[in-house]
């Protein structure tokens, strides 16, 4: 039984207003942490991928994804105004189903924040190069993506991908307020730079492009939906800076619902503005498919500020991964379950100091040395598995603390929270088979290391809280 041991609700609330962190977040920054963390590679890069399977009916995509995000956002929305601590859906998920459950949680956790780092950080390096050569600079073609990634081409280490996430690591490391203040500027930047792709774009619209509005049938809108999933990921990590809120109960469901609704009307729009401008099936292999569709239509000046604006807007996409990653591990510390060392604070700058520069390095050199479809489709089954873990957790609380105050109620429980998880299961059956056995994999070895690391030094095993 002791796999199902669990975190006192009362205890972690309690627990919430004594840490070492600042607390310096309102809702507006919130909201702008979500969008920060949400408009990425997904809709710069992945646009592409997804016309090409899709066609025009990207569009519905995006909504299928939507769709699955908000009743997944809905029941997050409840637990972090319930639970405002550190460690995003992890810490709720060890009061409500248990240690085992949460262990996984946070696990799979890693490859949402872990690799969404390294993927943005590999979207990010394709649009640089882009915005170079519009200046006649090109790096070293062995340094410009991992091995493998262009085929018929020798690269070797994908520098700008790696470089991109020390220097974001360095700002993570110095503290929360300062890297917020430089991802609110950046996420007003990529807003502009993606009203200006539908503001201009939507003059070059040929309607005809619009036919056939789904070559792939249904069966090419769900692998869209699938994989453009990718694109939304992130507003969840607004819940992992719970800790660092002034006021958790209201500021944490505006921030995650409104950055959610946000983008997904700009993608809507953008996927219809860019598969009206460019047939759908000429988007095969370009790396930077927004800006491409208006270089199409000879907007060369508007194409190259969406170049710089995807490459200053995607830093904090990988800012915010990064930051998620290292509030995840810095929770799990805390309780035992992994060492002691990951959650120590830097006495000056109130941040898990050496816990950043770990995850930095490690998933730099990740980003350096794995190519993007690869990374995507992982990052996509991690998250998935985790949001219908959460969704049933809200279910749970529900049954077992009543009447827990809650600042934010999920509306339609329990119908929400089973369609969340009916629909985060229908796009993880409409990934491959191959990202299956690799997340199978990635369970194994968590399970490994639970129960021969984390299970005897639970701090909750213990007895010490
Ligand atoms: N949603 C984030 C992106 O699209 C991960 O880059």
């Amino acid at each position: 039984m002791s796999l199902f041991r669990k975190k006192s609700i009362e205890h972690l609330l309690a627990g919430a207003h004594r840490t070492g962190l600042r607390k310096s977040l309102g809702a507006l920054d919130l909201t702008f942490l979500g969008v920060g963390a949400i408009i990425g590679t997904g809709i710069f890069v992945l646009t592409g991928t997804g016309a090409v399977q899709a066609g025009p009916a990207l569009m519905i995509a995006f909504i299928i994804a939507a769709i699955a995000c908000c009743f997944a956002a809905l029941a997050y929305a409840e637990f972090s105004s319930t639970i405002p601590v550190a460690g995003s859906i992890y810490t709720y998920s060890y009061a409500t189903l248990g240690e085992l459950a949460a262990w996984i949680i946070g696990w799979d956790l890693m490859l949402e924040y872990g690799l969404a780092t390294s993927a943005v950080s590999v979207g990010w390096s394709g649009y640089l190069q882009s915005l170079l050569s519009g200046f006649g600079i090109s790096l070293p073609m062995a340094l410009t993506a991992a091995p493998g990634a262009v085929p018929g081409h020798f690269t070797v280490f994908n520098l700008p991908a790696f470089l991109v996430i020390m220097a974001i690591t360095a700002l993570l490391s110095v503290g929360v307020r300062e890297s917020t203040r430089v991802n609110n500027l950046m996420v007003a930047i990529k807003v502009t730079v993606v009203l200006l792709v539908i503001v201009v774009g939507v003059f070059h619209v040929t309607p005809a492009n619009w036919q056939p509005f789904m070559p792939n049938g249904w069966s090419g809108v769900f692998g869209a939906a699938a994989v453009m999933f990718f694109a939304f990921i992130g507003f969840d990590s607004v819940s992992s800076a719970a800790e660092e809120v002034k006021d958790p109960k209201r500021d944490l469901p505006i921030g995650i619902i409104s950055s959610l609704a946000v983008c997904a009307v700009l993608y809507v729009a953008v996927a219809a503005v860019v598969t009206g401008i460019v047939p759908s099936p000429q988007f095969a292999n370009v790396s930077h498919p927004v800006s491409y569709a208006l270089q199409v239509v000879g907007q060369n000046w508007v194409a190259g500020f969406i170049d710089l604006g995807a490459v200053l807007g995607m830093l904090t996409v990988i800012l915010v991964m990064s930051y998620g990653q290292t509030r995840v591990i810095y929770a799990m510390s805390r309780d035992g379950l992994l060492p002691a060392r990951l959650s120590k604070v830097h006495p000056r700058f109130a941040t898990p100091f050496f816990t950043t520069w770990l995850v930095g390095i490690c998933f730099g050199l990740i980003g350096a040395l794995v190519p993007l479809n690869v990374l995507a489709e992982l990052i996509n089954i991690g998250t998935l598995a985790a949001f219908c873990m959460v969704s049933i957790a809200v279910l749970v609380l529900r049954r077992t603390h009543p009447a827990l105050p809650r600042a934010f109620r999920c509306p339609g429980v329990p119908l929400v929270p089973v369609l969340a998880v009916a629909s985060c299961l229908f796009l993880m059956i409409n990934l491959q088979a191959t990202t299956w056995i690799a997340f199978v994999v990635w369970l194994v070895i968590g399970l490994v290391i639970y129960f021969g690391y984390s299970r005897g030094n639970s701090k909750l095993g213990r007895g010490i809280h």
